[in-house]
C-alpha cells in the first residue's frame, strides 16, 4: 500500500518539481515501486522525465474528470517511475470542477485504486493554494515544503503551514506534516546560513526541518535539461546526497520491509 507523499508549496521556483524527480529517481534506485503524478498544468515533471507535455493527447487531466483511468495515462519513466504527466489543459480543471460535489477527491479517486501497485506515490503540486494543490493534500499522507533558503522564503512557510492546518482541520485529518525540505542552499554565502537558522527557530520541532540540506548547484538545472536526474547526470554533485539521505529517510520510516 502505497504512502503518498505531496510535494508542495505555494510558492515557484523552490524546488518542489526538483525534489519530485529526485526522490522518485533515488526511491526507485534502491528497489521502490515508485508513481509520480505531476499536478502542475506547467508539465515541469513531465518535461523533466523528458516527455513534451503538448505533444500528449491524454493526461491527468483526463483521469481527474473522468475520477478514474489513471493506468490509461500512465507513461515509463527512465528514472525507473511511472508518471502520470500533465499539460496546460489541467488549467481548465479549476473552472470545470467549480460547482462539482466532492471536487477535492478527484485525484484521491483517480489514486487510491493504484495504491496497491506501489510503495511511494509522490505528487508534484502547482505553485498555487487553489483547487489542485488541495486534492494533492486531501490524498496525501504526508508533505514535503520544500523551502529555498533565501530572502523572503519565511514568510511563504507561514502562509502554506497555514493551509495545511486548514487541511488537517477539514478535508484531511491525518495529513501529516513530514517537514520543510531546505533547498538552494548556497554554501558561500552568510545569507544562505542565516536563512537556514531562522527556519529551525521559527518551525523545529513543530514542523520539523529535515536534516537534509540540498546545496545549490548548477547541475540540477543542467540535470532537468538532459531529462535525467541528478543521480546519473552528476552523482557527486552538491546536494545530490540529500536527495539520496532523504530517500533512505523515507524508505526506514515508511516502506522498510523490503530492505
Ligand atoms: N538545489 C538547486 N540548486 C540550483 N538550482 C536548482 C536547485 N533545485 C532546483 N533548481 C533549479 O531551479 C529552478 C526551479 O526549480 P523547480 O524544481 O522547477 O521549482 P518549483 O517546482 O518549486 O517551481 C529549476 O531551473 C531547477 O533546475
Ligand atoms: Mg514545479
Amino acid at each position: 500500500m502505497a504512502y503518498v507523499i505531496a510535494i508542495a508549496s505555494h510558492k515557484g521556483g523552490v524546488g518542489k518539481t526538483t525534489t519530485t524527480v529526485n526522490l522518485a529517481a533515488a526511491l526507485s534506485a534502491m528497489g521502490r515501486k515508485i508513481l509520480a503524478v505531476d499536478l502542475d498544468p506547467q508539465g515541469g515533471l513531465t518535461v523533466c522525465t523528458g516527455i513534451h507535455p503538448d505533444s500528449l493527447e491524454k493526461t491527468i487531466y483526463d483521469a481527474l474528470k473522468r475520477q478514474k483511468g489513471g493506468e490509461s495515462i500512465m507513461l515509463a519513466t527512465k528514472f525507473g517511475a511511472d508518471l502520470l504527466p500533465a499539460n496546460v489543459d489541467l488549467a481548465l480543471i479549476e473552472i470545470e470542477l467549480v460547482n462539482a460535489i466532492a471536487r477535492e477527491r478527484r485525484l484521491a479517486a483517480v489514486l487510491n485504486p493504484l495504491r496497491d501497485n506501489y510503495d511511494f506515490i509522490l505528487i508534484d503540486c502547482s505553485p498555487s493554494l487553489g483547487l489542485l494543490t488541495l486534492n494533492a493534500m486531501t490524498v496525501a499522507d504526508g508533505v514535503i515544503i520544500p523551502v529555498a533558503c533565501e530572502y523572503l522564503a519565511m514568510r511563504a512557510v507561514r502562509g502554506f503551514v497555514k493551509f495545511v492546518r486548514k487541511v488537517q482541520g477539514s478535508a484531511n485529518s491525518k495529513l501529516e506534516v513530514i517537514g520543510i525540505l531546505p533547498t538552494m542552499f548556497d554554501k558561500r554565502t552568510r545569507h544562505a546560513q542565516e536563512t537556514y537558522k531562522e527556519l529551525m527557530n521559527a518551525f523545529h520541532p513543530q514542523i520539523p526541518v529535515l536534516p537534509y540540506i540540498v546545496y545549490r548547484s548548477i547541475r540540477f538545472a543542467e540535470a532537468a535539461e538532459a531529462a535525467e536526474s541528478i543521480l546519473t547526470y552528476a552523482k557527486a554533485a552538491p546536494g545530490a546526497d540529500a536527495y539520496r539521505d532523504l530517500a533512505k529517510f523515507m524508505i526506514e520510516r515508511y516502506c522498510p520491509e523490503k530492505e
